[in-house]
This record gives C-alpha cells, structure tokens and sequence, in this order.
C-alpha cells in the first residue's frame, strides 16, 4: 500500500494542528497495513474505531482555533469537517456490518478522504492561524 509520509508539503505552518495531521497519519498508515497483513477483524476495527474518534477530536480541536482567531472562513470549513465525518462514519460501519476486511479501493478513499482536506483547507487555515497566533 502507498503510506501517507509525513513531510513538509504536509505542514500548514501550525506546530500543533501538524501534530495532530501526524497521529492521524500514524493512525491510516497502521489501518492500511494491518489490513493487508490481514489481522485479525476486530484489531482493524479498533484501528478504524480510533482514526474516526481521533479525526473528530481534531476537527473539533481546529474549530476551537477558527472561532478563537476569528477565522472568516469557519463555516464552510466546519461544513467540510462535517461531511468528511459523516463519510468515515459510513465506511466504518460499512466495516463492521460487512465483517470483512477494506477493499484497496477503501483504503484508497480514506488515503484521499485525509490528504485533500490537508492540502486544501487547513492549507489556507494554516495561513491565517499562522499570522495572528
Ligand atoms: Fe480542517
């Protein structure tokens, strides 16, 4: 599987938003593996159990940022949190009501359902937090 490394293209300039981009990298890379290594189902569920809770701490973690920095573009980035939190949730219980493990395909989608919104909206959060921080 391609891993998604950490390197600075992803950094969006904000030490502690980067940590939490790190985790959750840690946490998709391990998915993937496990998965092609196929461990056991409830080892994969607990991975994805744990990106889907960490993922939602951190949206939460960069909301409290905008609404602290007077952040103009909050609700379309809250918006955009919301939907990705809705997609993870229904691939996770996609999971665990199939009880088989993620098709190539899946882990290609959490792949892309992590790295755009990297490189897309935190970029330009990144941005202003950056400034007025
Ligand atoms: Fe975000």
């Amino acid at each position: 599987m391609k891993e998604l490394l950490w390197d600075k293209t992803l950094s969006v300039d904000v030490l502690e938003i980067d940590q939490d981009h790190r985790r959750l990298l840690e946490l998709f890379n391990r998915l993937g593996h496990a998965t092609e290594e196929g461990e056991p189902q409830a080892y994969i569920e607990a991975l994805m159990d744990e990106l889907i809770s960490c993922t939602a701490w951190h949206f939460q973690h960069e909301e409290r940022l905008m609404e602290k920095y007077d952040y103009p573009g909050l609700d379309e980035h809250r918006a955009e949190h919301q939907e990705l939190i809705s997609s993870g949730k229904a691939l996770q219980q996609q999971l665990q009501r199939s009880g088989a493990p993620l098709s190539a395909q899946e882990i290609e989608f959490l792949e892309h359902w992590l790295s755009a919104h990297i490189y897309g909206a935190d970029m330009a959060l990144g941005s202003h937090l950056a400034e007025v921080m």
